[in-house]
């Protein structure tokens, strides 16, 4: 396997430099756009052992997935995502390197995509789903309206325009509730940002929380406030067909609440929601990867909270457990039979080690407010965590250079991100 070192970067003319050429190097099977995302890292390892050819794309060097033995070309856009001059150099990309499958992974990107999508389909073919169940996935009022139709739980809430109209849903809904954004990524004139739902305990928390998320117009959903189990199924479908199912269930999450998942364990499919979740998949014919997100009530009934349309930041566990997501995506978007999975190993646990420090702290700091677990708890399950069989994020002993990028890598070492994540300064 032949690694390549350089950093391809552009200059202010959008050139590629380093960059292979299309007439003398062959062409990479595919281009794994949001290097930095743990899922970006998994679908380098995935497809790079297989023997497909990978490259990477990020806007900033020294992440994980570009130290893996399996990537074989890095790219760092000067620009960020989701800006006119990304999608420039994107493209200069795939016309000097080329790749047959583009594969994405935040909702940034995913945006982006979106809006010029019949421009770069002339060059690439892009796993993800069509409109309009794309459009219906990453909005939440309209996923739940079509879930409610088909028979799935929605939390009790309502929909708040303005700081108005929060008294009225505080007497609806009750206190402590959840202040969600219907999409999680707000375009912006430059640049767009993810914004995340907030718990708030008091008139004053929620009618700052909705002012926030309600700056530049939009809605919020104001929810019940759930504490029971957090599941997230994943689907594969195409064609009218479930190729693959996986489930999970997240033990810890950072933040504690709305936060990604970081240490998790894979489950049978629950029988409660798993043909309703796969309804609602085909009622939308959301094709590709999917992650249908529930949460249960305290009594245990389960409650949809949303669908992603891209992969996990958690799908390690399941290529773990033998549901290789990112292959699936591979060999759907170049058109290739795709392989049928029968069957997962349950009972396996994952822990993103750095995100369960950080949780950990969370739940110390946050320790008074609703559905944190106490102190003790966290402290106990943290260290007894170390004596029970779990399989880490980044960790593989053939491919350790990510875990080491990981740890060092731009600016943020290991006891930088340690101190981050013990004073709650923002994500590691
Ligand atoms: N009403 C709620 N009650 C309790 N927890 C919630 C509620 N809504 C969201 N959450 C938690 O926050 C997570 C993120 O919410 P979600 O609806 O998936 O939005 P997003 O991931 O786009 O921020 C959920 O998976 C769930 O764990
Ligand atoms: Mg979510």
């Amino acid at each position: 396997m032949r690694k390549i070192d350089d950093v391809s970067v552009i200059d202010d003319a959008f050139m590629v430099q380093d960059a292979p050429s299309a007439r003398h190097e062959p062409r990479y099977d595919v281009l794994v756009l949001d290097a930095r995302a743990r899922q970006s890292l998994v679908t380098v390892r995935s497809l790079g052992m297989r023997g497909y050819k990978v490259a990477a794309l990020e806007t900033f060097d020294g992440v994980p997935a570009f130290s893996s033995r399996w990537c074989q070309q890095k790219f760092v856009s000067p620009t960020d995502e989701g800006t006119e001059e990304y999608l420039t150099y994107l493209e200069r990309v795939l016309d000097t390197c080329g790749a047959h499958v583009l594969i994405t992974a935040s909702d940034g990107t995913i945006e982006l995509l979106r809006q010029y999508r019949e421009r770069l389909e002339r060059r690439v073919s892009i796993a993800l789903a069509q409109e309009p169940g794309l459009d219906i996935a990453v909005d939440k009022e309209q996923t739940l309206a079509i879930a409610r139709k088909l028979g799935l739980l929605i939390p009790r809430g309502m929909s708040v325009r303005d700081v108005s109209e929060v008294a009225t849903a505080v007497q609806e809904i009750g206190l402590p509730a959840v202040v969600k954004p219907v999409e999680s990524w707000i375009a912006g004139q430059q640049q767009g940002r993810r914004v995340a739902c907030q718990l708030v305990t008091t008139l004053a928390e929620a009618s700052r929380a909705v002012e926030e998320l309600t700056y530049g117009g939009g809605s919020v959903l104001f929810q019940q406030f759930l504490t029971g189990r957090r599941e997230a199924l994943s689907f594969f479908y195409a064609n009218g067909e479930i190729y693959a199912r996986f489930a999970q269930w997240a033990k810890h999450t950072d933040p504690p609440l709305g936060g990604t998942s970081v240490l998790r364990q894979s489950i049978a499919i629950p029988q409660d929601v798993g043909e309703l979740a796969e309804n609602l998949i085909r009622a939308i014919n959301l094709e590709g990867y999917s992650e249908v997100e529930f949460r249960r009530d305290s009594a245990g009934t389960p409650y949809l909270m949303e669908i992603n349309p891209r992969l996990s930041a958690s799908v390690e566990i399941a290529v773990r457990a033998g549901v290789d997501f990112p292959l699936l995506l591979y060999q759907w978007a170049k058109g290739e039979p795709i392989d049928k999975v029968e069957g997962y190993r349950t009972g396996l646990w994952m822990r993103y080690l750095w995100g369960d420090i950080s949780a950990t702290a969370a739940s110390l700091r946050e320790r008074a407010r609703p559905g944190v677990i106490p102190p003790w708890q966290a402290i106990f399950d943290f260290c007894r965590f170390f004596f029970v069989p779990v399989k880490y994020d980044y960790l593989d002993w053939h491919d350790l250079s990510p875990i080491w990028a990981a740890l060092v890598g731009r600016g943020r070492g290991g006891l930088k991100r340690l101190q981050d994540a013990l004073l709650g300064r923002g994500r590691v």
